[in-house]
């Protein structure tokens, strides 16, 4: 089978070692002159942490399945699936998906790696509108596998189907998104307890330092293999039920006294800049990002041993 990767960025890399790992012909495609072939090299590099770690059972095979090259034309030939990872604005995944839809073969899916942008914003007006969804990763997705699946209301539910058996398949946890949200699921997760953790530093109860202790010795352990309903469901001894029933008043008062104005107003935020302090050079980041990635494969080699 083979894949069109098509923008060869942070995501469309990650990607490629994905799809290659499963054992596809995987194209990469950018529009930018020799990012296709700089990232064919970046994944020599991360499918030999991944074989590092366990995760990747022949390196060089995968990287002899990846191949950059020129045209967009090229990379659609004998594609049974595309990921488009290009930049993150409307008007170019509008302009993306009508190219992509003219030249791809009639049964190609083609999925877009979106952050927040919903299916129908740039399917709307294609001939091949039904075999169209997104397919939204956590970054980085050869480290952290959930992918969410959400189609338009014209997305042909045997194409979601498809790509959801494709991705368990690739070893990824695809979950299906039933109907379109803004942000999709994981970002709107993500959004409340990142305004909440705002609203705690800006107004004085807590040290940026002390908040992410709170997530990466507390509840993160615990989420790393069991989400919020199965947490409910060990934390009361009659169930689900009984924990709505003992704990939904408290996060109703949360709730309510959580003004999103206040946490998320500039001088709030002016607030945790200032409590945060760092400022890290572009090289330090790139360095931290190499160690969060270490972490990741360990712990997903971990998960992985739990199976
Ligand atoms: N970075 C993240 O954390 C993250 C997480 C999940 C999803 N996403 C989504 O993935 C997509 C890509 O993000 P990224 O972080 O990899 O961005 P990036 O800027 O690293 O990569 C985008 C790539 O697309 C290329 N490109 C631009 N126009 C193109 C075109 N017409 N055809 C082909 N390639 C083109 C660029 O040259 C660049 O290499 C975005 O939609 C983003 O929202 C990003």
């Amino acid at each position: 089978m083979k894949v069109a990767i098509v923008g060869a960025g942070l995501i469309g890399r990650a990607w490629a070692m994905v799809f290659a790992r499963g054992g596809w012909d995987v194209a990469v495609y950018d529009l930018v002159d020799g990012a296709a072939d700089a990232c064919v090299a970046e994944c020599a590099h991360g499918l030999a942490t991944l074989a590092e770690h366990g995760l990747c059972d022949d390196p060089e095979a995968a990287l002899g399945r990846l191949v950059a090259v020129a045209t967009l034309g090229e990379a659609l030939e004998g594609a049974a699936y595309v990921q488009e990872s290009g930049p993150e604005r409307l008007e170019v995944k509008l302009d993306l998906f009508a190219e992509l839809d003219r030249l791809a073969g009639a049964d190609t899916i083609l999925a877009s790696s979106t952050s927040a942008l919903q299916c129908s914003l740039f399917t709307e007006a294609l001939p091949g509108r039904a075999r169209c969804l997104v397919a939204h990763p956590v970054n980085p997705p050869h480290l952290a596998p959930v992918v969410e699946l959400s189609g338009a209301p014209w997305t042909d539910e045997a194409v979601v189907a498809k790509t959801r058996a494709m991705f368990e398949a690739l070893g990824q946890k695809p979950i299906t998104v039933k109907k379109e949200v803004d942000g999709f699921i994981l970002n709107r997760l993500q959004a409340a307890l990142v305004t909440e953790a705002f609203r705690l530093v800006g107004e004085g109860y807590v040290s940026p330092e002390d908040l992410d202790k709170t997530i990466t010795d507390g509840l993160g352990l615990r989420w790393s293999f069991i989400g919020p309903f199965q947490v409910g469901e060990l934390n009361a001894p009659a169930g689900l039920a009984d924990y709505i029933e003992r704990y939904s008043p408290f996060f109703r008062r949360v709730a309510e006294t959580s003004d999103p104005d206040a946490a998320l107003g500039v001088d709030n935020l002016a607030r945790c800049v200032e409590a945060w302090g760092s400022a890290p050079s572009v090289e330090r980041v790139a360095e931290m990002s190499r160690w969060r990635d270490k972490r990741l494969a360990a712990l997903a080699a971990h998960k992985k041993s739990q199976e």
